[in-house]
């Protein structure tokens, strides 16, 4: 695809639903009673292989225009499936669904894509084996054969990683489990299995520990009741028109009913921190989640940053917007004083080894940029040029540097932009709606 550079950005959206609430909910509606009805469902591929995985695990799930009627079968209510279920790229949907599926008492083999096959799953199958579950795999890694117990024994978890998957996982493996499931979390991550866990009738105490720690549990048994809720748009899918529009001069956009769950917004404070012009309101909650609007008018993009030391970011943050760390990076190359990320190795092992696709994409763009272990340093601010740029099959390294190719001075190539149908496949079209060049 060719991406030419852009002069602004103006208009008015409204996205498709939350890939990270989509899923949860779709699972959860799943082992509730009743008939839920989640409208405004996520429309990304990565969802569709939660709602095929689900269909083949004998849910009746159907999915008009974004309005998804799952009826759900109750605690240990799927059906033994007839052949392996394929996650696709989608790391939440192998993840989470392991956790229900450690009560299902048959085996399910998960299998995914070449990305999916060599993700680490240790971070999971520690917790569910601990729990009851017998899980085999290849070197910690997919296919995943799960074989499920019907006498789950809660435990008390501390996971090595920061991973709002995990900590869904092992939580709606608690569901199943007499007694007090906890996961203890030194950092926090998002917090949507929470909230929509309480929505759909269930009790989730979240604590805060003297150390610092997040202590979260659920008592099982519990069954979650049906529900309907409308679920907002995805705010990892704005931050990248967010991002554009705040960089470039005499944009004018808003963004509407976009879900502003502070656990997912953190990037939000970030560009204000850096100088940038984001507004953003919280109107209401839905299903639990807050929402409403955000805003950028950019009279002028020279930006006076109030971080300190060459913009280095907290390391308590990072779990908080590590799906937005590739884009916060080509961000860093426009503002003064540029960007340090550290503390962030997990950007290793998500769809692609997105330190690394991050720094040879900056360098293709000409920019000054360094690469550490667990992040990266780049300067800023500094121009970028035009460049062959590659996804590495990555959806969120494929929108991020659509972004720096509406920056640069020159035009730019892309070499997979069908990958970002994993989250968001409406990208292109919307980007088409608001830029002006
Ligand atoms: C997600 C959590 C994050 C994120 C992923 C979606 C979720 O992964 O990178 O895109 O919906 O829980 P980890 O929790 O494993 O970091």
């Amino acid at each position: 695809m060719r991406l030419k550079p852009a002069k602004r950005l103006r208009g008015r959206l409204t996205l498709p639903g939350d890939k990270s609430i989509s899923h949860r909910a779709a699972i959860i509606a799943a082992l509730a009673k009743g008939t839920s009805t989640l409208q405004n469902f996520s429309t990304s591929d990565d969802c569709a292989a939660t709602l095929r995985c689900l269909r083949a695990l004998g849910v009746s799930v159907e999915l008009h225009e974004s309005i998804l009627d799952v009826k759900g079968v109750g605690l240990r209510g799927f059906a033994k499936p007839l052949d392996t279920l394929d996650c696709g790229n989608s790391g939440s949907t192998i993840r989470m669904l392991a956790g229900a599926l450690a009560a299902q008492e048959f085996t399910t083999t998960l299998i995914g894509d070449a990305s999916l096959s060599v993700r680490p799953m240790r971070r999971i199958i520690e917790p569910l084996e601990m729990m009851g579950a017998k899980i085999s795999s290849v070197e910690q890694r997919p296919p995943l054969a799960i074989t499920g117990s019907s006498e789950l024994h809660p435990i008390n978890f501390q996971p090595t990683v920061a991973s709002a998957q995990v900590k869904s996982c092992i939580l709606f493996a608690g569901l199943h489990a007499p007694g007090n499931t906890t996961v203890v979390e030194r950092r926090p991550t998002r917090d949507h299995t929470e909230r929509l866990l309480s929505f759909f009738g269930i009790p989730v105490s979240t604590e805060e520990m003297p150390n610092g720690s997040t202590r979260i549990a659920v008592h099982g048994p519990a069954q979650p009741s049906a529900r309907e809720f409308r679920i907002p748009g995805d705010v990892s899918s704005a931050a990248f028109f967010v991002a554009a529009a705040s960089l470039l001069e005499g944009s004018d956009l808003r963004i509407d009913d976009v879900g502003l769950n502070p656990s997912r917004t953190q990037f939000l404070s970030v560009f204000g921190l850096l100088g940038l012009p984001v507004k953003h309101k919280i109107l209401a909650t839905s299903g639990g989640e807050p929402c409403g609007y955000i805003s950028v008018t950019a009279a002028r993009t020279s930006n006076q940053p109030s971080f300190q030391s060459a913009n280095r970011l907290p390391a308590d943050l990072v779990p908080s917007l590590i799906d937005e760390l590739p884009l916060l990076a080509v961000v860093g190359t426009q503002v003064v004083g540029g960007i340090t990320v550290r503390g962030a190795s997990e950007l290793r092992y998500k769809e692609s080894d997105r330190i690394s696709a991050t720094v040879s994409n900056l360098k293709a763009m000409g920019a000054q940029v360094r690469e550490f272990d667990d992040g990266f340093a780049v300067r800023g601010p500094q121009p970028l040029h035009g460049a062959t740029l590659q996804s590495f099959g990555d959806h969120r390294i494929a929108m991020a540097f659509t972004i720096a190719a509406l920056l640069a001075h020159s035009e730019s190539e892309l070499d997979d932009a069908g990958c970002v149908a994993v989250s968001f496949p409406e990208f292109f079209d919307l980007i088409q709606s608001v830029v002006e060049r």
